[in-house]
């Protein structure tokens, strides 16, 4: 696999996000893309397939379910392009179905180069598959993409595993406007949705019993001490899992244990923190299978299908740009 990089040093801009959201007055927070560096792409597969992160598991059994049935619905000849593909394990149901079609390209899109590496692993033994890996953002991406796109060739977006609920709902409308425009009408974007449920399952999914969603929130200290000369001592914080029941959200947040000062060095920061206090580092916004048709109609999207688990709530959906 080919793979575009501009991300040479990403040190200086992880510092002020670092620095922006550790000063913020009311509650500290640092951005959730942080979270992926090799440790927590590592991590995230291995959360993946917990018992209690029903998530991924309904995923996969629906594109595994209606792969063809997906694929005999696009516009062809189609590109596809993924937003945050992980490792694309999920993502193969979708690529072999089509690639017995037609050739395709894969372009999957990440911040993380470890998740880029495990998806070329992964996929690139498909018949009939090129795939051009970007290490992007989203959006900057998708723009490249589509900037490649050949006359008369379609594009479909693939946003699995309920990623846009990283967003709050305002701002998830907002992302999937943008990559509506983008795109052009008849492209699809298939996106998938977690649904509501009991906050017993959902503090299991995102608080598991071997700890491996703690570690993963956790490395993102070792991550800036690591990157930014930092001192955070991990044994003086600890990971909670919290329902936020006004926004429909599941947070993850870094609770500090002790009343503490912690020296940033690349952010030219100490910050105190008192016991107790948290940082907020990731929300998972939970839906029902309408507000998505809604939110997918406000973003300039028609939903031609939307598909339901029947053992743990998820929505796949194919929306069709118009
Ligand atoms: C929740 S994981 C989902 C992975 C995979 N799609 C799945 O369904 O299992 C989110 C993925 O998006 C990537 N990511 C997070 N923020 C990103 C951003 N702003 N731009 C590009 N990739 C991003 C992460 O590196 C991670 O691999």
């Amino acid at each position: 696999m080919l793979v575009h990089s501009i991300v040479p040093n990403l040190s200086p801009e992880f510092a002020a996000d670092v620095y922006a959201g550790l000063t913020k007055p009311v509650q500290k927070e640092l951005p959730s893309k942080y979270l992926y560096d090799d440790v927590g792409s590592a991590l995230f597969e291995v959360i993946s397939r917990l018992p209690e992160y029903g998530l991924t598991r309904a995923d996969e059994r629906l594109l595994r379910r209606h792969a063809r049935d997906i694929v005999e619905r696009l516009a062809t000849p189609v590109a596809v392009a993924e937003l945050g593909s992980g490792s694309g394990r999920k993502t193969r149901q979708i690529l072999e179905a089509l690639c017995r079609r037609q050739r395709t390209r894969y372009y999957p899109i990440e911040i993380s180069p470890t998740a880029l590496a495990m998806c070329q692993r992964e996929l690139s033994d498909i018949d009939s598959i090129s795939i051009l890996g970007f290490e992007r953002e989203y959006l900057d991406g998708l723009l490249e993409v589509a900037a490649q796109r050949r006359a008369g060739q379609h594009i479909l977006v693939l946003f699995l595993g309920s990623t846009i609920g990283n967003f709050d709902r305002m701002a998830g409308i907002k992302f999937l406007a943008s990559v509506r425009r983008i795109l052009q009408p008849g492209d699809s974007l298939l996106l998938g949705t977690d649904l509501e449920k009991s906050s017993a399952q959902l503090l299991a999914a995102y608080d598991d019993e071997l700890g491996v969603t703690a570690a993963f929130n956790l490395n993102l200290l070792s991550r800036i001490n690591r990157e930014l000369d930092a001192d955070f001592d991990l044994s003086q914080f600890e990971h909670v899992a919290k329902i936020n029941p006004h926004f429909r959200s599941v947070e993850m947040h870094l609770r500090s244990k002790s009343r503490q000062t912690v020296r940033i060095s690349a952010s030219g920061l100490a910050v105190e923190f008192l016991e107790g206090e948290t940082i907020w580092t990731e929300s998972s916004h939970k839906y029902s299978p309408e507000e998505v048709l809604e939110m997918a109609r406000t973003a300039g999207f028609r939903c031609d299908v939307q598909w339901i688990d029947d053992q743990w709530p998820f929505a796949e959906n194919l929306l069709i740009a118009e």
